[in-house]
Formats: C-alpha cells, sequence, structure tokens
C-alpha cells in the first residue's frame, strides 16, 4: 500500500485497491458466507464468479438468517453493488423467488444487484436430465439443481443466456430447438416431457423482472476498478469440487479454485491483490465421493449439536478430521495468501482431536491427494493428536481469549496448510470473529 499500511484488506486509508478472491478451501459449506459477510465490510462490489443455486451460504444478522443460493452475501450490507458474473449458471425463476424471499425480510434489492448478459441459464431440462443420472448408477450426490447439464450445454456451445432472455423471439426460437432436442432424450430415459409453451412463458416472465439488472458486467467491473472500487470475489463450492482440481467425477461442473474468479468475471489475474482461504476447523463433505478423514463418531456429535446440515438440500453433511494434506493442496493450487479458520467451536468438547498429517497407500506415504478418485478412497489418512481445550469459546473475541490448546490447533492448521492466520470464527454471527 503506498500509505504503508500492512493490511492490504483492512487498509485503514483504502488506498490499496485490495481485490479479495475468497476461496474454500475444502469440499463447500466452509462458511464462506460469514466470511465474506464480514469482508464486505472493507469491499465496494460482491461478484459471484461461478457456480449456480447449488450454492447455499449462511449469514447470521442480528438473529435473522439468510440463506444466499445466487446473490452474493454482500447484499446484506448498505451501499454495496453485488454482482452475478459471466461465470455463473442462472436458473431465472429461482433468482427471482430468491429476490422476492430476501424482499420479504426487507433486503434492498435495486440498483445495488447486477447481473451478467453472458451467464448461462439453467432450464428445467438440465434439472431433469441431473435429476434423471442421480437416479442412476455412479452417481455423484448433486444437489439437482441442473448445474453439470448447463455447464455441458455452455462447454458443447449449445446453451441460452441471460442475453437470450433479453430477447423474448430470439429466446423463444432457440428454447424450442432445446425443448424438442431434450424432450427426446428424456423420453429414451423414461422420463416426462416438456412443455414448451409453459416454460416458454415462466421464463419471459422471470426475464421480464431480472431486465432491469441485466448489464455488461465486465465493463461495469473494469470502469469500477478504474475508479478505485474494492471487489470481493465470493466463491462457491470448493476447491476440491473443482471441475479440474477436486475429486473427479465427484464434483462440481466449474472451477472453484482461484483462477474461476478471473474467468468468471472477466477481470485479469494482475488485478488479483489477496486470495483468502476459508477452511473449517474439521472437514464435512455433502454428495458422494472420497473423504479421506471422514468419521462417523465425529459426525454424530456435530449432528447432535444441530450442526452440518446442507443450506441447500438440508442432507446430512459427512464429517471427518481435519485434513492437512488437502489443504496444502488447496493453499498451493490457489495462491492463499491468508486463511480463515471457522466452526473452531465446533471441536469444543472434542479431546483428543486428530489431524491428518499424511495419507498411506499401498504402503507408501503421499503428502499430495492422488488424483484418481479410487485411489484417493483408498488412502489412509496417518494422524497426529492434539489436545482438546473442553470449554465453550463462543464469547472469544480476542486471540489471546481462546484457551491455549485453541490457539495451538489454529496456528498448527493454518501452519501445514502453508498460509497465515488471519481471522478465526467461533460462531456464525458477524460479530463472533477473532481478527488477526
Ligand atoms: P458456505 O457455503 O461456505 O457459505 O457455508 P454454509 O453456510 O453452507 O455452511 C456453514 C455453516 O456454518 C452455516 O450454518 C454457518 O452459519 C455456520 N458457521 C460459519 N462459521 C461458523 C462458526 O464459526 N461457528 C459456528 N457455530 N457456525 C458457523
Ligand atoms: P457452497 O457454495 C457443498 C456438491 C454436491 C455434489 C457435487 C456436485 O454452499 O459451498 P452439483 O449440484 O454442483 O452438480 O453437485 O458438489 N456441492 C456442494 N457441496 N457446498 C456447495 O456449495 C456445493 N455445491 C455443490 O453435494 O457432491
Ligand atoms: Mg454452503
Amino acid at each position: 500500500c503506498p500509505k504503508g499500511c500492512v493490511g492490504k484488506i483492512f487498509c485503514l486509508f483504502r488506498f490499496h485497491m485490495a481485490n479479495t478472491i475468497l476461496i474454500g478451501m475444502q469440499w463447500g459449506d466452509e462458511g464462506k458466507g460469514k466470511i465474506i459477510d464480514v469482508l464486505t465490510a472493507n469491499a465496494d462490489i460482491v461478484v459471484r464468479s461461478q457456480g449456480g443455486n447449488n450454492a447455499g451460504h449462511t449469514v447470521i444478522h442480528r438473529g435473522a438468517k439468510y440463506v444466499l443460493h445466487l446473490i452474493p452475501s454482500g447484499i446484506l450490507r448498505h451501499r454495496k453493488v453485488c454482482v452475478i458474473g459471466n461465470g455463473v449458471v442462472i436458473d431465472p425463476v429461482a433468482l427471482v423467488a430468491e429476490i422476492d424471499g430476501l424482499r420479504q425480510l426487507r433486503v434492498n434489492i435495486g440498483k445495488n444487484l447486477l447481473i451478467s448478459d453472458c451467464a448461462h441459464l439453467v432450464l428445467p431440462y438440465h434439472r431433469m436430465l441431473d435429476e434423471q443420472r442421480e437416479l442412476r448408477r455412479g452417481r455423484i450426490g448433486t444437489t439437482k439443481r441442473g448445474i453439470g447439464p448447463a455447464y455441458g450445454d455452455k462447454a458443447a456451445r449449445t446453451g441460452l443466456r441471460m442475453s437470450d432472455l433479453m430477447q423474448p423471439i430470439v429466446f423463444s426460437k432457440k428454447l424450442q430447438a432445446k425443448i424438442s432436442e431434450n424432450n427426446r432424450i428424456l423420453q429414451a430415459l423414461g422420463a416426462k416431457s416438456i412443455s414448451f409453451r409453459d416454460v416458454n412463458e415462466i421464463y419471459l416472465a422471470a426475464g421480464e423482472k431480472l431486465r432491469p439488472y441485466v448489464t455488461n458486467t465486465v465493463m461495469y467491473l473494469h470502469r469500477a476498478m478504474d475508479r478505485g472500487k474494492q471487489i470481493l470475489f465470493e466463491g462457491a463450492q470448493g476447491t476440491f469440487l473443482d471441475i479440474d482440481h477436486g475429486t473427479y467425477p465427484y464434483v462440481t461442473s466449474s472451477n472453484t479454485t482461484a483462477g474461476g474468479a478471473c474467468t468468471g468475471t472477466g477481470v485479469p489475474p494482475h488485478r488479483m491483490d489477496r486470495v483468502v482461504g476459508v477452511m473449517k476447523a474439521y472437514s464435512t463433505r455433502v454428495g458422494d465421493g472420497a473423504l479421506p478423514t471422514e468419521d462417523a463418531q465425529l459426525a454424530q456429535m456435530l449432528h447432535n449439536l444441530g450442526r452440518e446440515f446442507g443450506a441447500t438440500t438440508g442432507r446430512k453433511r459427512r464429517c471427518g478430521w481435519f485434513d492437512a494434506v488437502a489443504a496444502r493442496y488447496a493453499g498451493m493450487i490457489n495462491g492463499i495468501d491468508e486463511i480463515a479458520i471457522t466452526n473452531l467451536d465446533g471441536l469444543d468438547q472434542v479431546d483428543p482431536i486428530r489431524v491428518c498429517v499424511g495419507y498411506q497407500l499401498h504402503g507408501k506415504r503421499l503428502d499430495v491427494p492422488p488424483c484418481d478418485a479410487t485411489q484417493l478412497a483408498n488412502c489412509e489418512p496417518i494422524y497426529e493428536e492434539l489436545a482438546g481445550w473442553n470449554r465453550s469459546i463462543h464469547a472469544a473475541r480476542k486471540f489471546s481469549q481462546l484457551p491455549t490448546a485453541a490457539r495451538k490447533y489454529v496456528r498448527y492448521i493454518s501452519e501445514l496448510a502453508g498460509a497465515k492466520l488471519s481471522m478465526v470464527s467461533v460462531g456464525p454471527a458477524r460479530g463472533e470473529t477473532i481478527m488477526l
């Protein structure tokens, strides 16, 4: 920072244009929504760059609970602009419902929301194909929101975009062709076919409601940066759900890692200043695929506390010990500068606490997660044990107020992950956060 302020994100002079990418370092649901809500205080714009309404980001503020699916979590703060970037796949009907739901909770949505005209649409046949695939062997355990088929159409260059929806005649023509093609596939799968007239009517109505927000968000973001505005890039899902770097095929269909923030918004890499990684103090995963440190007893304890139920589908999340092999890899491929650890209070009554520091596969030690899903599923974790703290940390607001064992634990896991610890979260609400 030209002013010599060391804390770029929290620069007192708001001088440094700290464009910050926030990334989940595990399998999603790390508490990104909560950390975004905290960091938004120092940002002007919050952008989603990938994923769709498979995401569920929880923010607790003044006792009310908000779960954001498509709209960036920054919407809850006054005078912040929220952008849904070109890399997001949008179900327009779900987005209208989300806007209406937030308005009912007295959240202001108007000029503070922008939607990319290049974002692809999720259509009913995407959802139905997703559901059909989930009925078969080799299912992924998806959220059934049509995300995979929508990104599939995008990659195949046969998708419909927000800009199509803004031109009713063009949209209807393209939709008719897509529905007749997909009805043949759905029929072959033994599923119900879709009525063009119904979908056309519902989607055009949703499109009209979204019209005021649709724009060229790439130009908006560049102009804003030129005026010195600070952008926070809100990652959805997590590193190991990334289509390239995750535990394929048990992944989502977008780049959830740091590079996705550039491609999904049109902001180039050299304008990114910081990458903040969010990780839970333990591991969770919802859906199928390997979770090397999975532990049924830990899961039961957390579920009994009413924790770790999916924010989008309500499914029970699978739980396991902190996996430093995965976290270190996430640190490396995302270029994590700073770490926010969440849900530390979830371990309040756990003693000893296990940390996975390596994997064992066929008698060999691995320090990097294998790319192959079967190999990963066969990896046995190598654990170290740390002492627990056996008391509630919920009220701690300073690092020094945490018990020694808790301080030791967070320092150790961030060291293993290879980045500086900058935040510790001890509860779901905005204030329940320790800044280092
Ligand atoms: P996201 O998808 O990464 O935004 O995470 P989710 O919202 O799906 O899941 C995280 C859950 O943990 C939510 O219920 C949050 O309210 C909650 N949460 C986040 N941080 C903390 C924390 O430090 N302590 C507790 N008790 N809950 C937290
Ligand atoms: P947030 O942003 C946790 C998982 C699904 C499934 C896989 C593929 O709240 O962290 P999809 O519907 O994307 O085709 O499902 O990815 N998944 C998530 N898990 N948090 C999420 O989002 C997720 N979004 C998708 O459970 O295993
Ligand atoms: Mg979530």
